[in-house]
């Protein structure tokens, strides 16, 4: 059984167990740091009792910055991804927020391709911004709002 949920300091173990078999982006110190952020909420995908997918998102006013959004690798290419995205843009749009914002390596084409299908557009452009040279793509998504 599919369900989404909240995920708390906690799940700091689980988060970390996914980020190091995928993208292995934060330290147990800094996953630890993102959820006593402001205005920062950190979801689950989950199987059963098992995490699939998390994503991380701050609110800022009337946008949501999504900061990190993962899938465990054994899980993707079955429409996962996009069930959890589609339930959180439902989430936000009920917040009546009216942005979401991300960014992406040029060179991540299945994510480009991915948010592409959610109508995210290219809105910048952070040259050299990854640690292999490769730009940072700075993607927005208008919310439909009441
Ligand atoms: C980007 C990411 C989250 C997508 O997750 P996912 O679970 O694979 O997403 P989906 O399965 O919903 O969609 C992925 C593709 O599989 C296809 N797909 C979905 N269900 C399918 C099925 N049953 N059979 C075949 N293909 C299928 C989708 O059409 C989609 O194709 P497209 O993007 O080429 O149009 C995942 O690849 C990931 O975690 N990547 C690493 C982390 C990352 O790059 N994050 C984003 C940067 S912040």
């Amino acid at each position: 059984m599919i369900s989404i949920k909240q995920l708390n300091e906690r799940d700091i173990e689980l988060c970390c167990e996914l980020d190091s078999k995928t993208i292995s982006l934060w330290s147990k110190k800094q996953w630890a740091n993102e959820f006593k952020k402001d205005g920062t909420k950190i979801f689950g995908l989950l199987i059963k009792n098992f995490v699939i997918g998390i994503c991380v998102f701050q609110v800022v006013l009337d946008e949501a910055q999504i900061n990190y959004f993962v899938v465990n690798q054994k899980f993707r290419k079955k429409g996962f991804g996009s069930y959890f995205m589609s339930y959180l843009i439902k989430r936000f749009e009920k917040l009546n927020l009216r942005k979401l914002l991300l960014e992406v390596s040029e060179s991540n084409v299945t994510a480009d391709r991915f948010y592409s299908r959610f109508d995210f557009y290219n809105v910048g452009i952070r040259k050299n911004y990854y640690s292999d040279g490769s730009h940072a793509l700075l993607k927005e998504k208008k919310l439909r709002t009441k």
